[in-house]
């Protein structure tokens, strides 16, 4: 197995994951903290635990953290469950607060790279630049020493809000990722891709859609739109005049019995908005970029598990569509774990599997 690329070698102020052989990835959502615990074996990574615990509604809002003292609650809960080998962890950014932007920059010495991206950045960024933590990775060099890179900014605050909350819950941010590399690492860690290809990945969460083109292991595109996973379940809680709560439960097919038809229908409805939303971004991407046409697409996210929803994805936007599946190459023990558990949480732990494979990058 190559080792996972994307994420940026300190992104944030981290350290590099340090190739440990124990690997964690924590990735905060707007419903639920998810845990994973990788294994770095010779022949690779194996399945250690997996945790997720839900949120209460009002402790991340627009992927800020709202309610700390709620978020570090859970976080410890989550953690008696789970008795992690380590307290190192990968953990991962989104929203409106993080950007990144593919740009390119004149430098003559390496040593001048840095201030001239920073310099450069400032254009870009919608914030102050003194209240925003910026990062960069080296994407290609030419002879005339104009340079190709990847910057990743986000807002100091909001990644201080996310560090102190997982610190005081008793782990070390080692380093702080972007849901988007997350896909990346995951896509690449379990599906081989020719030069020519670039597939894209989407994480359909509760709060957002994230959207990762990848090319020869670059994150050649990324849009994050706010339709996901609440949406549906508010048109189902509107038609049917039940409570949030009430109407998660049915969504995820826990309300005893079939589905109600017309709870199927407002899926289907929701299944074409998901699409179109997809299709508008990849006719975006295919327009506007350089690397190839996306070939095929795959679905994470708790989201993507409404039924037959890669079914519906893939008639709308005419790509071959299947829901992602980490264990691809990430094994685990079968005496642990069931078959149909590790199909059941694949889609949800696509993206702290993807920071867990970071954490454990030399
Ligand atoms: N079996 C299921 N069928 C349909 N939807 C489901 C199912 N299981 C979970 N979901 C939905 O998935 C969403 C949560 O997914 P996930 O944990 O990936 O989101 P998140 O990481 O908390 O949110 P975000 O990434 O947007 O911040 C919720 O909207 C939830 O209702
Ligand atoms: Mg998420």
């Amino acid at each position: 197995m190559s080792p996972p690329s994307g994420g940026l070698s300190k992104l944030f102020g981290g350290f590099g994951g340090g190739g440990g052989s124990h690997c964690v990835g924590l990735s905060i959502g707007s419903s639920a903290i998810k845990l994973v615990e990788l294994k770095r074996e010779k022949k690779g990574y194996k399945l250690l635990h997996f945790g997720m615990i839900q949120l209460p509604e009002d402790v991340i809002v627009n992927r800020e953290v709202v309610n700390p003292v709620a978020l570090v609650d859970s976080l410890k809960q989550l953690m008696a469950q789970l008795k992690l080998k380590t307290k190192n962890v990968c953990a991962s950014l989104s929203g409106t607060s993080l950007i990144i932007k593919r740009m390119q920059v004149q430098a003559a010495k390496i040593k001048e790279l840095q201030d001239q991206v920073f310099w450069e950045a400032e254009q870009y960024l919608p914030f102050d630049v003194s209240d925003v933590v910026m990062d960069f990775q080296t994407l290609s060099r030419s002879k005339d020493n104009q340079t190709d890179i990847l910057l990743v900014a986000v807002k100091r605050s909001v990644l201080d809000s996310y560090m102190t909350c997982i610190e005081d819950a008793g782990l070390k941010p080692t380093i702080m990722d972007a849901d988007f590399f997350a896909l990346q690492n995951v896509f690449e860690a379990n599906y081989p891709l020719q030069a020519s290809e670039s597939a894209a990945i989407v994480d359909i969460g509760s709060a957002a859609m994230k959207i990762t083109v990848v090319n020869q292991g670059i994150p050649v595109f990324t849009k994050d739109s706010t339709l996901g996973g609440r949406n549906l379940t508010a048109e189902i809680q509107k038609h049917l005049g039940l409570s949030f709560a009430d109407a998660e439960t049915l969504k995820a097919g826990g309300g005893g019995g079939s589905t109600p038809q017309e709870v199927v229908e407002i899926m289907h409805l929701m299944g074409e908005n998901y699409g179109m939303e997809i299709k508008r971004a990849l006719d975006f991407y295919n327009a506007s970029s350089v690397a190839p046409p996306v070939s095929c697409v795959l679905l994470a996210g708790g989201g993507s598990k409404v039924p037959n929803l890669s079914q519906e994805i893939e008639s709308k936007i005419g790509l071959p569509t299947q829901m992602i599946n980490p264990f691809n190459a990430i094994s685990y023990d079968p005496a642990v774990f069931t078959q149909e558990y590790v199909q059941s949480i694949g889609p949800i732990a696509a993206v702290p599997i993807g920071l867990a494979l970071r954490a454990g990058a030399p």
